[in-house]
């Protein structure tokens, strides 16, 4: 089955060996096509205004994705700078975007720690928390209501770290709030847009260590608890931002079992950030790539088997533009080599490891 699938890919790459000369890469569909032959979506996080400014870009989204996720411009500090103040350009400009392009979008993120509003700590206290939270909710996710595929209504909520018995990460939100400040804004979520697929977002659920293993209980029980309490959650989304080194610590089971036991809460699961950090990886670019490609063929291809699996997006497209650059940067200062295309937007082997993972999809 596997190896039929790669034959298909590669028959398809070498039946028009001139097609690179004619018009980059058009003889192949894109990456988009693979997944709907499956039902699914694929996709990647767009940047701003890069997508609005660099046509090239755009077009290999529009080639490549049938869904979009925003980057950074639906974050809560990004969009809603000022108390009275909203800034929806950017998204607005993406929504446009995709239904010219026949894609979903995804909107990341109403609630999390990070990229929050400046005038968080001189306007909100306990006492007016709820109020703002719900209308910052309200306006965001119903500006789109009945135009996006799905939320992450909360990012980042568990940090086993932090200490707490049910392992939420203390954040303003807890302070103000309690717990009840995610059951707080699933329901505002779902009274602002009930079409979409609400989710919960999180990361470092991907190996079979010991830290990792300490957090998946800890977002099954917020999952579980969020259910039992009839909140209206309709999505996991898995972030695997993912590292070449620390794959070694990559077991399929482990990761059925998660997924399993996700979907056994009646959850749909998206993988929604997918990267591979390349950072221990050789300098030569070749031995990179085929390091790089390994990860996302082996951990897709097994995520892909959970039937809840509904969505795939990496988190940018092409490594001309990836936060992994910043953050992940190579010692040589060689650039990096982290996601499908290149730095011109050349398919690399990761693009056909994603492809075949897709390929092997049981229908
Ligand atoms: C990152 C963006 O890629 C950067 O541009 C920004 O500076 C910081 O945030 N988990 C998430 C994403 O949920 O929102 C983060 O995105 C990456 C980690």
């Amino acid at each position: 089955m596997h190896k039929f699938s790669r034959r298909t890919i590669f028959r398809t790459a070498f039946a028009f060996p001139f097609a690179g000369l004619l018009s980059a890469q058009s003889s192949e569909p894109g990456l988009r096509a693979y997944a709907a032959k499956k039902g699914l979506f694929f996709g990647g996080a767009a940047a701003w205004p890069v997508l609005r400014d660099d046509a090239d870009y755009a077009k290999h989204f529009a080639e490549e994705c049938n869904i979009l996720v925003p980057e950074n411009v639906l974050k809560m500090g990004p969009v809603h700078p000022e108390p009275e103040r909203y800034n929806f350009e950017p998204a607005d400009y993406m929504m446009e975007f995709c239904k010219k392009h026949d894609m979903q979008m995804r909107g990341h993120t109403l609630v999390w720690h990070s990229q929050g509003w400046p005038w968080l700590k001189t306007t909100v206290s306990a006492t007016n928390a709820r109020k703002y939270l719900e209308e910052h909710i309200r306006t965001v996710a119903g500006r789109y209501r009945g135009r996006m595929h799905s939320w992450d209504v909360v990012n980042e909520a568990i940090e086993v770290a932090d200490g707490r018995e049910d392992g939420l990460r203390k954040t303003a939100w807890l302070e103000f709030l309690g717990p009840e400040y995610l059951d707080i804004a699933f329901h505002a979520a779902a009274a602002a847009d009930p079409q979409a697929k609400l989710t919960y977002n999180d990361y470092g659920l991907d190996y079979d260590t010991p830290g990792n293993e300490k957090k998946r209980e800890a977002v099954l029980r917020l999952l579980r608890g969020l259910k039992d309490r009839k909140a209206p959650i309709h999505a996991f989304g898995m972030q695997a931002h993912l590292d070449w080194k620390a794959f070694q610590n990559f077991k399929a089971e482990t990761l059925r079992r998660f997924f399993r036991d996700v979907a056994s809460l009646g959850l749909e699961i998206y993988i929604t950030e997918l990267d591979v950090g390349d950072r221990d990886l050789p300098d030569d670019e070749a031995e990179r790539d085929k390091g790089v490609a390994k990860v996302y063929e082996d951990y897709l291809t097994v995520a892909l088997e959970e039937p809840a699996v509904k969505a795939v997006l990496t988190w940018g497209l092409t490594d001309r533009y990836t936060w992994l650059a910043g953050r992940n940067r190579r010692p040589s200062g060689a650039g990096v080599r982290v996601l499908p295309l290149d730095r011109e937007y050349k398919r690399k082997p990761a693009w056909y490891a994603i492809a075949r993972a897709f390929e092997s999809r049981k229908a």
